[in-house]
């Protein structure tokens, strides 16, 4: 796994609302399932997107006494100084303590940062054994990753994020000799076909050729994404009507299987020790029903 034995995956992106925090929650939801021991940081002090998520979950499972599994959660506190330097130097310290408090524990590791640069976004970025950019399918959307012609789709000029990016990889290589494996994923893919989306997937290919990254296929536009937010749910989360507090409906299975797919295609590492884990939990589920596992994968709160 990663240098200390947690794998750690930043989600990012400079446009704002790409789907970052839904990306990285499903993703940390995904793994617990999985059977992994997973953290979660939000770096985005301002909106803090994620730890509502995480809050909203937790109140959930209480309320209606559910057994889910959470991740162990770490948020920056709400700047309340004026100052910036000394905003920057807590909420260093806060990440740091948090890093180290993971660090061997944890298999996994999920980062999510704010939709601008901050000095903590591009601590965070240096970090990542793997780099998660959602990208909305349009034109406006890949203009932070490159400007790119109109009529060709070639990428012209670099952006400020790929470079940001850029520059951790660099700095990361020279730490530790690791790249930072970076996988664009298409979020909120409209079901319906017409050129400018077809030029848009054309440069999303073209440019990941320039910045040296992969391309996932990824998850289309579906209502239910926001609709699971308030109750912190997400689509892996068992579908009946207890837990939802409604009928699961087709969108929910389609996202899931989208969600599985685009999660095959990160390639994560798997490490013996979960895959132990995960064999033993399985084989558990089989004899007592699937209630009680998750107690079972359910890390500290
Ligand atoms: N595949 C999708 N289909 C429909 N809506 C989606 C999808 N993915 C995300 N959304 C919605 O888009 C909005 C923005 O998503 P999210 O908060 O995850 O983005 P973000 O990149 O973290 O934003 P920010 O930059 O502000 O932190 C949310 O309302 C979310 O529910
Ligand atoms: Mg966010």
């Amino acid at each position: 796994m990663g240098r200390t034995g947690t794998h750690v995956i930043v989600i990012g992106n400079e446009k704002g609302g790409s789907g970052k925090s839904t990306t990285g929650f499903h993703l940390a939801i995904y793994l617990l399932y999985q059977g992994y021991k997973v953290a979660s940081i939000d770096v985005d002090s301002r909106q803090q997107t994620f730890t509502t998520y995480v809050k909203n979950r937790r109140n959930w499972a209480q309320q209606r006494d559910l057994k889910l599994p959470h991740t162990t959660h770490f948020h920056l506190p709400i700047p309340k100084s004026d100052s910036i330097k000394e905003n920057q130097k807590l909420e260093f310290d806060l990440f740091r303590q948090a890093v180290v408090e993971v660090e061997g524990v944890a298999d996994f590791l999920v980062v999510d940062t704010p939709g601008f640069d901050t000095h903590l976004t591009r601590l965070a970025h240096s970090l990542a054994d793997t780099l998660i950019t959602p990208l909305n399918d349009s034109l406006i959307d890949l203009d932070v990753m490159a400007h790119v012609d109109p009529v060709t789709g070639d990428p012209r000029e670099m952006s400020h994020y790929a470079r940001l990016v850029q520059r951790a990889r660099t700095e990361r290589l020279a730490i530790d000799g690791r790249t930072i494996d970076w996988i664009l994923v298409r979020n909120r893919i409209s079901m319906l076909s017409s050129r400018s989306m077809r030029l848009v997937q054309s440069a999303i290919e073209k440019i990941a050729v320039r910045l040296g990254c992969r391309v996932a296929e990824g998850i289309a536009e579906r209502v239910i994404f926001r609709s699971l937010f308030p109750m912190g749910l997400t689509v892996f989360d068992p579908l009946d009507e207890e837990l939802l507090g409604g009928l699961p409906s087709m969108s929910h299975l389609s996202a899931r299987q989208e969600y599985r797919q685009l999660l095959d295609a990160l390639r994560l590492p798997i490490s013996e020790r979960a895959a132990a884990r995960n064999a033993a939990m399985a084989a558990f589920a089989e004899g007592q029903g699937n209630v009680g596992q998750f107690e079972h994968m359910a890390t500290s709160s």
